[in-house]
């Protein structure tokens, strides 16, 4: 995983209102800021609720903040009669750099179908987001096949409109592991993580596969990162519960420490 660049997101999911989310900011740059050297080569991206992102911005440009930011989801739609919908380009007029799409949470409590998921993929990507698509199986499709089928497949179906040299991040989020206090373990995310790289490979080509960051995300904690990050084709972590708190996150952040 050395020629690519960490990657730890915090997805806030629908946590913080605009002034927690500036507190929190504040915080955090304030507890990362003696530790540069410890984190210097690893990229840190936060997605809090599209409410929060405008008050996000403006912190980072006024501090001149190392932290990216994105928005958990985004329309297939570029603008027009889709109530509720926050398009692509509304979230890079707010200079996000990423946008996720395709959480379980969406794909599970919100019905989005692959073809879904694909559509948002690319809509982000036409806007010059950086996509991070997340897949994952359930606990249920364990019981059928094996680990690395189902997120596979996943990711054929995200990846349908994407080609060679594009710029995407992929998620590996077992749902299973989500917020449930105990992650996969480095051995099982390593094993789809290299399934998943194949997929990318063949979806595009092989240089885009070895510069696409995979990350693993599923009750991801301070104390469990290194295991990871150690792995050869995990590039990072999207983290949840653990991202709400500032001194965990930055632990988190600091693993190398
Ligand atoms: O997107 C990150 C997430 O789904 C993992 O949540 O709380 O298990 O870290 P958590």
């Amino acid at each position: 995983a050395t020629v690519r660049t960490p990657l730890i997101a915090g997805n806030w999911k629908m946590n913080f209102d605009h002034l927690q989310a500036i507190a929190f900011v504040q915080k955090l740059a304030w507890t990362l800021k003696d530790a540069a050297h410890d984190y210097d080569d690893v990229e840190v991206a936060i997605f809090p609720p599209f409410t929060d992102l405008r008050s996000v911005q403006t912190l980072v440009q006024a501090d001149k903040l190392e932290l990216k930011y994105g928005g958990q989801d985004v329309s297939t739609h570029v603008s027009g009669a889709y109530t509720g919908e926050i398009s692509a380009q509304f979230l890079k007029k707010l200079d996000c750099d990423y946008a996720i799409v395709g959480h379980s949470e969406r794909r599970y409590r919100h019905v989005e179908s692959d073809e879904t998921v694909a559509a948002k993929a690319k809509a982000a990507r036409d806007a010059e987001l950086v996509p991070l698509i997340c897949v994952g199986e359930t606990a249920k499709d364990l019981e059928r096949h094996e680990p690395s089928a189902v997120p596979a497949n996943q990711l054929r179906g995200a990846l349908i409109d994407f080609k060679a040299g594009d710029d995407f991040v992929v998620a590996y989020e077992p749902v299973w592991a989500i917020g449930a206090g105990a992650a996969a373990t480095p051995e099982q995310a390593q094993n789809v993580a290299s399934v998943l790289r194949r997929v990318v490979a063949q979806a595009t080509d092989e240089a885009t596969a070895q510069k696409t960051r995979i990350l693993y995300g599923g009750s991801v904690k301070a104390d469990n990162i290194v295991g990871f990050m150690k792995s050869p084709d995990i590039d990072g972590v999207l983290v949840g519960g653990a991202s709400l708190d500032v001194e965990g996150f930055a632990s988190i952040v600091r693993y190398k420490k």
